[in-house]
């Protein structure tokens, strides 16, 4: 058997339910494949099957308990959360799900997934009607928004007497599932793709700035969609609430004018340039050195206008490279963007209605429309930010084709 899986790492979740003995099917077929095989057991995993079993299947300790420290020199669970490439959890119980959902870290599998950056597979497997809950099934919309993904149960004579949907996937299925995910086509190899991203900061004094609510998701979730095609991928990041993906470099910025520096070094080399960063339009006339005292009733801080990155880049794009730039608007977004996408010289321009819910700051998801030069190219619904950077490269790769410099 071909070993498509050597040289990863999987971590395998297994969780307190009867179809925890077709966990360890998966530990073997992972095995088989090549993978490094690091099983991770919650308590009540360990009550249908014996850790002893994984054991010997994986060839390595099983971690059940958080404070087991097997090692002194390093913390297991971010240890094996660093490590791992990928995390299945098989079976997931609707309990963990809950846990997951909630950011619970109260044991060796849910600490661990909440500090991995790895993809997280999880394989639901229950009873019917717990399957159906709504809350259950809310739980899973609310990972699904944040990216995990889900091998759904199949249906068929259950454990409890039932019959229905909650038997855990075959281990056979959730193999090809796994192939699927480390087979992404590398479309972007050899480019060189430059992103920013977060809210840029404008210094008032030391302590204060003026700043606005970008959170960094949407241009780190560009920059790991980037990263997972085969691109070489650089962002440079303002103000974030979240941390870059493994696996690109990230430059760190403040102001718009630290930005625009960032970004002019590094444009003449870039393929790909995405500007998805919310950059402030002005900044502070001046910025005090010591922390302004308070003086009167009322006090007023002159702004004066900061350079525009974008249009800068639309001026020095040379042919072959893709633009892309992002609108953030809360009326006209038709017109809005597309006036964007020409003043500033842009391929394609993403706009997103910030007022919608569940679109534009701060969230996991996001609802776009991208544009170029001949109108609407695409309408995206809400859905998860990486998918929209998923959706938004295969618009730029397609571009990239077209003018012949991409990957034949
Ligand atoms: O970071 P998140 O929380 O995930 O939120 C994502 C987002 C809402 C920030 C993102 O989807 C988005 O809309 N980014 C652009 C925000 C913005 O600054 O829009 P704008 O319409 O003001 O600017 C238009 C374009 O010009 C943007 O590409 C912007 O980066 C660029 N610009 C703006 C001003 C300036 N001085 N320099 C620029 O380069």
């Amino acid at each position: 058997m071909s070993q498509w899986l050597k040289g990863k790492t999987v971590v395998l979740g297994v969780t307190g339910g009867i179809a925890a003995f077709k966990g360890a099917a998966l530990c073997s077929k992972l095995v088989q494949a090549g993978a490094d095989v690091r099983v991770v057991m919650t308590a009540s995993a360990v009550k249908f099957i014996a850790p002893m079993t994984f054991q010997a299947l994986s060839r390595h300790a099983v971690a059940v308990d958080t404070f087991d420290e097997q090692d002194a020199s390093v913390i297991a669970h971010i240890d094996l959360a660093d490590r791992a490439d990928l995390v299945i959890v098989a079976p997931a119980t609707a309990n963990f799900m809950a846990k997951l959902a909630l950011g619970l870290g109260d044991d060796m599998l849910t600490t661990l997934l909440l500090a991995t950056r790895a993809p997280i597979v999880v394989c639901p497997a229950m009873n019917v009607h717990m399957y159906a809950n709504p809350a259950v099934q809310y739980n899973m919309d609310t990972l699904a928004k944040r990216g995990i993904r889900f091998i759904e149960p199949g249906e068929g004579q259950l454990a409890c007497g039932y019959v229905g949907k909650g038997r855990l996937a075959e281990p056979e299925e959730i193999m090809a599932s796994i192939g699927r995910l480390f087979d992404t086509p590398k479309l972007l190899a050899g480019k060189k793709v430059l992103i920013t991203a977060g809210g840029t900061i404008e210094r008032i004094d030391p302590v204060r700035y003026l700043t606005n609510d970008s959170s960094g998701k949407m241009g780190f979730a560009i920059a790991d969609a980037a990263r997972e095609l085969g691109a070489d991928v650089t962002v440079i990041a303002a103000r974030t609430s979240v941390e870059p993906p493994a696996g690109v470099k990230a430059v760190r910025v403040e102001s718009a004018e630290q930005m625009l520096h960032a970004v002019l070094e590094r444009c003449a080399q870039a393929d790909i340039i995405i500007k998805s960063a919310a950059v402030a339009d002005y900044r502070p006339l001046e910025t005090a050195d010591q922390k302004i005292k308070k003086h009167g009733e009322t006090m007023t801080i002159t702004l004066v206008r900061n350079p525009d990155i974008l249009s800068r880049l639309g001026e020095l794009k040379r042919p072959g490279q893709v633009l892309v730039g992002f609108a953030a608007e809360t009326e006209r977004l038709e017109e809005n963007a597309q006036d964007k996408l020409r003043r500033k010289k842009c391929d394609f321009l993403v706009a997103n209605d910030v007022s919608l819910e569940g679109a534009g700051f701060g969230t996991d998801t996001n609802i776009v429309r991208i544009y170029n030069e001949d109108g609407l190219v695409a309408d995206l619904p809400q859905q998860t930010k990486r998918e929209v950077a998923e959706k938004l490269l295969a618009i730029v790769y397609d571009r990239l084709q077209q003018e012949g410099v991409a990957k034949a």
